[in-house]
């Protein structure tokens, strides 16, 4: 039985760079007035209450969203400038955080009205919040099943265009060979799309092997070589082995948009000084 509930990490550190980056491929996705589609396969509860029972054992967003928060003025990337007025967008009236949104409750923020969300988690615990959240709304759809599989059977989408997050609670040792596995299928039904993978960093050895795997996935299906990727990790602590804990996180996007190195280029070390400017680093790894 799987336990993990996104409610007690919400908004930290691992959530801030996830959703920097989620938000910025959607900006450029609702560029063009084309309709896009997107898929959330590890959805979670969609939005978070601040002071709930979950977000406030741990608080984690007080060393993650908060800090940029409150440098709201300071920030100089757009990215991160971004990225705060979505979170700014869910606390109309105040200058605290009283309410976190997660990856569905992004995106939909993007969503114009020809453009789909399709959102799946697995887990009963979360389903009902999702579903009362975007009731209603014609252009989310919401299902209670594994995000890998529908993800491969929702693929391409009649749209053409489009972006898939995956976002998976690591919970299982398999997921490190799932992921690649399924994103193998993925990319072969629909070539052309936006991967955002987000991953943990608990031990450089699995991390680095992970990266790995993914890029040889890639570079099977990427025959007309025509697929980049690139790679955005912020790790808050040093490494340290595993067993203790996460140290930091990252972000893998194939094909991501073509402006988002340089905008990361910009935003990683702005990162680092708002959230752990003692302890942390940040990698950028572009392939093209
Ligand atoms: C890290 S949380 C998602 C957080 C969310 N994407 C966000 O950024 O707000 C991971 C979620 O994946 C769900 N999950 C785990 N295995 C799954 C699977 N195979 N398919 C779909 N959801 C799964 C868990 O129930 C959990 O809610």
């Amino acid at each position: 039985m799987l336990s993990y509930r996104h409610a007690y990490h919400a908004g930290n550190h691992a959530d801030v760079l996830k959703h920097v980056v989620w938000c910025e491929i959607l900006r450029y996705l609702a560029q063009k007035d084309k309709p896009f589609y997107v898929q959330d396969t590890h959805a979670g509860a969609g939005l978070y209450d601040v002071s709930s029972e979950m977000m406030q054992k741990k608080q984690e967003y007080i060393s993650g969203a908060v800090p940029l928060m409150r440098n709201a003025a300071g920030l100089q990337s757009s990215l991160l400038q971004n990225y705060v007025d979505i979170v700014r967008g869910f606390n109309p009236d105040t200058d605290d955080l009283q309410t976190y949104p997660g990856s569905p409750s992004i995106a939909q923020k993007f969503l114009r009205v020809q453009d789909r969300l399709l959102l799946t988690d697995l887990h009963g615990t979360e389903l009902p919040q999702l579903k009362a959240l975007f009731k209603g709304d014609k252009r989310v759809s919401t299902r209670q099943a594994d995000g890998y599989e529908v993800m491969i059977s929702a693929l391409p989408p009649k749209e053409g265009r489009g972006a898939v997050l995956i976002d998976p609670s690591y919970e299982v040792k398999d997921e490190y060979q799932t992921l690649p596995n399924r994103l193998g299928k993925a990319l072969t039904r629909f070539p052309n799309g936006v991967y955002a993978i987000w991953y943990p960093v608990l031990g450089r050895t699995r991390t680095e092997s992970f990266i790995k795997q993914l890029s040889l996935i890639i570079k099977s299906k990427n025959t007309k070589n025509s697929m980049a990727t690139l790679r955005a990790e912020l790790n808050v602590s040093p490494d340290r082995e595993e067993g203790f804990g996460m140290v930091g996180s990252g972000m893998f996007i194939i094909n991501p948009p073509y402006t988002l190195k340089a905008d990361l280029d910009l935003a990683m070390p702005e990162l680092l000084t708002n959230i752990a400017p003692q302890t942390g680093r940040f990698i950028i790894e572009e392939n093209k």
